[in-house]
């Protein structure tokens, strides 16, 4: 039979056997030449095809063009060749006719049977019995075809490479210690977006389901890889990508990219749960500024509230909020508040009485509103899937903003109950659109952060700053995330690594972990190994719980306040990078801190680097995370290193053994690398920011400078007031720097885009 051509230039295909797919059909979709929709579509007349995820300003621009060979029909964009089989395997291809991804059979899987008597047992010395999904509605299984690597899927535990790991997407609030384990399938994330990577070859799945879905990467059958959901369609994305950031720029074409940050919350913040009143926030405020470390930011946990009723404060411990907010703006630094979903039921409470009022919450079955309990007792639960319910909750914010907060903490938002999981078919009434817990829960904390943001823009005029817990694609729109209830354990500082560079890869930049551990008592050494670890963190933020012991900076002894004032310090040092970085976020969904994979892809080293890490491109930090050591091997890749510590230059492509005493964290910039740093300043206030260094590191300390000034290499800096989003409108500066050997310290800097009139009031040039 000869080719034929059933319809050209078209944006879809749809596939249907009724044998295989009751009462649905497959359609395929070209959202553009790279990235292609598959997603089953029910034959029922109000189908409502909606996503929470997607950027609203997501264009349809692919064009498939479309022939059938016997009962396999070709799909070709300029980019890839889709080839569906009847049975809706489907195999994609590249232009060059190079096999991507290739659907399967799953495989039968063997399975050992025991008797209840046996399971018992084993159960009686406290071990679980592995749970086996048979709640599936729609599963997708994938060919490993070579030495595929597996990235992303937001914050889950374990390592950087995913391959061998079960993972559960269900936003899960879990106390236990948070380790490699079975038992940790879920966290308090739902980021349904993989990264496929072997030689040669990358490509990215997102999985656009909220309900419980599953992935298992090569555990059941080490020949494939499937993801599966138990509700809802099959709805994924075939990303395609010449390399890593490519996947990540078109996953985040589709779900968009963290808008600029204001400044300041790029600094130091300091927790605890709970600083428990006015007096002991200024002291703290004091403290930092007495023994001399940078701070912008201090976080009031629960018992800032009245009762832990949100939109309160306790009239006793914190009479006067406002007050408080502008004593601490003459330290600058900023007061930041934690708000949870459940509200108090508590007659005669405004938030609880407007929200009955208005028909804000949550149902249960029988149509009254659900109830379960959390801080303050016995709550009640917004439905944030509603617009109205979301300007509302987002109108409350007014309450903080009047009182001079300058960010918001969401948390419990997974939505967590202390009485148990919320029920499956808790209703959340929507908008018309009546939807069951079990659709919305790995996007409650998402919609909460939404409606965050949103009020948060509406009453402060600026970028607003919320964090979040949990959440799903597309939440790095509105918020920063942290990742939970870690522990001041050695696991924990490891853990942060590939967490955050995971998040990184997953369309999250904008993220940190609980510096020093949330839960157990730290110790000097663990806190100033993890100061030292996370110093390049976006949000970079000491927590801890209550019961535990203290953990701000001073609270052990000299030489411990010493290390972690030098790497808080390192860390301000080098915020205009870091700045940088996040504007090339905002514009390419690329994250700050990024796995060596990410800028190495071909050096086989760095696949499973768990322990590295690279801000940007060109600094490279190998933490130590081990107790009592004292020395590390580090991978360095292919070029010049210049060792931070020494100023010495490496030869890269290699391991090295690298001394590393407790005040010192081997950090390496890539040789040729132009980095825009401030001087020592004590926190981010504009007055502090007004002056730049730029420092230049060559490959080579031996040449003379004429050889080592290279006017091939430049960069762009960018500076805007670091507020409000004035930058939209054009008020912003681009400068171009390079060095040459005829300039007055070699610098040469370029205004390519003038656009933000308080231009630093010195440049300054260091060669290092
Ligand atoms: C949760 C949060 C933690 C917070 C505590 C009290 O455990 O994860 O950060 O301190 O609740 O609000």
């Amino acid at each position: 039979m000869k080719n034929k051509h059933i319809k050209h230039n078209m944006p879809s295909v749809t596939v249907s056997n009724a044998e295989l797919l009751e009462n649905a059909s497959l359609k395929i979709d070209a959202i553009t030449d790279n990235i292609i929709r598959i997603h089953t579509v029910p034959d029922t007349q109000n189908y409502n095809d909606v996503s929470f995820a997607l950027d609203d300003s997501l264009e349809v621009t692919g064009v498939f063009n479309v022939s059938q060979y016997n009962s396999i029909i070709t799909a070709t964009t300029d980019s890839v060749i889709l080839k569906i089989k009847k049975t809706f395997e489907i195999d994609i291809y590249n232009k060059d006719g190079y096999l991507l991804c290739s659907d399967c059979e799953p495989a039968s899987q063997e399975m050992d049977e025991y008797t209840q008597a046996e399971i018992e047992q084993v159960k009686q010395e406290g071990h679980m019995p592995d749970t086996i999904a048979d709640d599936i509605k729609y599963k997708v299984t994938k060919r490993i075809i070579g030495d595929e690597a597996f990235y992303g899927l937001g914050d889950k535990t374990g390592f950087l490479n995913k391959r061998g790991y079960e993972y559960i997407m269900w936003n899960s609030d879990n106390p236990e210690p948070h380790v490699e384990n079975a038992t940790f399938r879920a966290l308090y994330k739902s980021i349904p977006f993989l990264i496929v990577h072997r030689q040669d070859c990358t490509y990215g799945i997102f999985l656009d389901n909220t309900y419980k879905s599953y992935f298992d990467l090569g555990v059941s059958d080490a020949g494939s890889y499937s993801f599966a959901v138990t509700g809802g369609e099959m709805n994924y994305y075939f990303i395609y990508g010449k390399n890593i950031k490519e996947v990540i720029k078109g996953y985040t074409s589709l779900t968009g990219r963290s808008p600029l940050p204001q400044l300041w919350t790029l600094g130091y913040h300091q927790s605890r749960w709970s600083y428990m009143s006015e007096k002991e926030v200024l002291d703290i405020a004091n403290n930092f500024e007495n023994y001399n470390v940078p701070c912008d930011a201090i976080h009031l946990d629960i018992d800032y509230m009245d009762k832990f009723k949100v939109f309160t404060s306790d009239k006793e411990r914190f009479p006067d909020l406002k007050q408080l907010s502008s004593q601490l703006e003459e330290h600058g630094i900023k007061l930041v508040t934690i708000i949870d979903p459940g509200v108090k039921a508590e007659d005669g409470y405004n938030v609880y009485d407007e929200g009955i009022e208005d028909k804000h919450f949550a149902k249960a079955q029988d149509g009254t509103v659900y109830h379960n309990t959390v801080w303050p007792g016995d709550a009640v639960f917004p439905d944030f899937t509603s617009a109205s319910t979301r300007l509302w909750w987002g109108n409350k914010t007014k309450y903080l903003t009047d009182n001079g907060i300058s960010g918001i903490w969401n948390d419990m938002n997974e939505p967590s109950g202390f009485s148990g999981q919320f029920p499956d078919d808790v209703v959340f009434p929507g908008d018309g659109v009546s939807r069951f817990h079990k659709e919305i829960h790995n996007v409650y904390g998402h919609l909460m952060s939404q409606a965050t943001y949103n009020g948060l823009k509406k009453n402060s005029l600026k970028r607003p700053f919320v964090i979040t817990r949990a959440c799903y694609s597309g939440s790095q729109k509105y918020a920063t995330v942290w990742t939970g209830d870690n522990q001041s354990i050695w696991a924990h500082l490891k853990l942060a690594i590939p967490q955050l560079l995971n998040l990184g890869l997953s369309g999250m930049p904008l993220a940190g972990v609980d510096i020093g551990g949330f839960g157990s008592n730290t110790t000097p050494e663990l806190l100033s190994r993890w100061i030292e670890a996370c110093c390049f963190s976006p949000l970079f933020r000491n927590h801890s719980a209550k019961l535990t012991r203290r953990q701000e900076p001073w609270a052990f002894d000299e030489a411990t306040l010493s290390i972690y004032r030098k790497y808080v310090k390192l860390h301000y040092k080098f915020i205009p990078y870091l700045y940088d970085l996040c504007y090339e976020e905002s514009l390419t969904g690329l994250p700050i801190l990024r796995p060596l994979v990410m800028e190495y892809e071909n050096d086989k080293n760095v696949i499973n680097c768990n322990d590295e890490y690279l801000v940007g491109s060109s600094i490279l930090v190998a933490p130590v995370t081990d107790q009592g050591a004292i020395t590390r091997s580090v991978y360095l890749p292919k070029g010049i290193w210049v060792d931070y510590n020494s100023g010495k230059r490496i030869k890269g492509g290699r391991y090295i053994l690298y001394k590393a005493p407790l005040d010192i964290c081997p950090i390496f910039i890539k040789g040729g690398s132009i980095l825009p740093v401030y001087p020592d300043i004590p926190n981010l206030s504009p007055q502090n920011t007004q002056k730049l260094i730029v420092e230049f590191y060559p490959s080579d300390d031996t040449a003379n400078f004429n050889n080592r000034a290279n006017n091939s290499c430049y960069y762009m800096h960018y500076q805007d007031n670091g507020t409000d989003f004035k930058y939209q409108a054009g008020e912003y500066n681009l400068y171009k720097f390079s060095f040459s050997s005829n300039r007055p310290n070699g610098l040469k800097a370029e205004l390519t885009k003038n656009g933000y009139k308080n231009k630093y009031t010195n440049i300054s040039a260091v060669i290092k």
